[in-house]
């Protein structure tokens, strides 16, 4: 019989357990430390907001203007309006007929889920949607999870859990790795599948994207991961978006908001010079009013070679790669056997 002070005391830590399960939105600053899952999913739709540290944004783009350099692709991502960028974009209509085309095939693989894990989805959402409408008609209970830096993500919260009952769902706004431990606990115990589309979870270096599949890939039993594969001959097309009117202002916005953190015209006056772009990556480069140059938004376009490859892509196993007539969007497909048989 386990002495009375110590019954005490586990009543006391269940009394402060309980305690915090009201709290929420739910600020983490270390979040390795937080007490999860069960206090968040206990409560309705949490939102899991991950630090930021202003002062050192700040500092960097201080830096960034005395030096030159890079500014941080997640700083244009913040609080872009990425909306109006995805509504124009032809990878937007190219998921669009990839997902309906392939409904009840990916609605299968994900099914047999309890928890998955939308990286990426922006505010835009109507992806997301598509694929939510599936999951709500097929009657079961689901926790969809969305991963991501803007954090307008959260006002839309409210509105999906509006209209879709059956789904519970969950923000966590930061970035994919830094999101991934608390991703793991929310996936202890449950089947897991992770979705990301728009060419998002691709869009890394082979080293960094090998990363992400080892740490995600280690939680999820399925994977769905589209990315833009246009043929050589269609680089053009490719390149001609990341200059659109809509493009141009998304980046030139995130120049006024850093103008206004600082209190000076530091970026927003600066001069588009001729940007860096390969067949698989993308940089904007410009000139400050110092005469120093920045390169910024540096987009990677993961190519067959490396998204197929199988040390990039374990502990995944490749199993197959959807499309559709109308677009050069193409969904790979990955399974982790060992995952579901546990
Ligand atoms: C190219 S947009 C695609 C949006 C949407 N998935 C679609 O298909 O239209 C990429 C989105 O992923 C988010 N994102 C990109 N990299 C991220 C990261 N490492 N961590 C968190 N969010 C990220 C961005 O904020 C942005 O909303």
């Amino acid at each position: 019989m386990p002495p009375l002070s110590f019954l005490l005391s586990l009543l006391a830590l269940c009394a402060l357990i309980g305690a915090q399960d009201i709290c929420k939105p739910v600020s983490l600053f270390k979040h390795a430390h937080c007490p999860l899952p069960s206090r968040l999913l206990s409560s309705d739709h949490p939102i899991i907001s991950l630090s930021r540290d202003h002062d050192r944004l700040q500092k960097d783009l201080e830096d960034t203007y005395r030096n030159g350099g890079q500014i941080l692709k997640e700083y244009f991502y913040d609080h872009g309006n990425w909306d109006s960028v995805a509504q124009k974009s032809p990878q937007t209509d190219g998921d669009l007929d990839l997902l309906y085309q392939h409904m009840p095939h990916i609605v299968g693989k994900l099914e047999s889920s309890s928890i998955i894990f939308e990286l990426g989805p922006s505010t835009y959402m109507k992806k997301s949607r598509a694929i939510l409408d599936a999951l709500e008609a097929t009657g079961f209970h689901y926790w969809y999870v969305l991963v991501e830096y803007n954090q307008d993500i959260i006002s839309k919260i409210e509105e999906l859990q509006k209209d879709y009952s059956r789904i519970t769902f969950i923000v966590i706004c930061g970035d994919f790795d830094q999101a991934f431990p608390i991703a793991r606990e929310l996936a202890h115990g449950r089947t897991a599948a992770l979705i990301s589309l728009g060419s998002t979870y691709t869009n890394a270096e082979r080293n960094v994207l090998g990363n992400r599949f080892g740490t995600w890939g280690s939680i999820v039993s399925a994977m769905g991961v589209s990315q833009d594969l246009k043929a050589k001959e269609q680089a053009d097309d490719w390149h001609k978006h990341y200059h659109s009117p809509e493009m141009m202002k998304f980046i030139f916005d995130a120049f006024k908001r850093a103008d206004k953190i600082i209190g000076k015209t530091l970026f927003s006056d600066s001069i588009p010079l001729r940007c860096r772009h390969t067949p698989t990556s993308h940089a904007y480069r410009f000139r400050l009013n110092n005469g120093e140059i920045i390169e910024v938004f540096l987009s990677i376009k993961s190519n067959d070679a490396a998204i197929l490859d199988p040390s990039i892509h374990k502990p995944m196993v490749f199993s197959e790669v959807l499309g559709a007539e109308s677009t050069t969007m193409k969904l790979f497909i990955f399974d982790n056997p060992h995952v579901r048989e546990e």
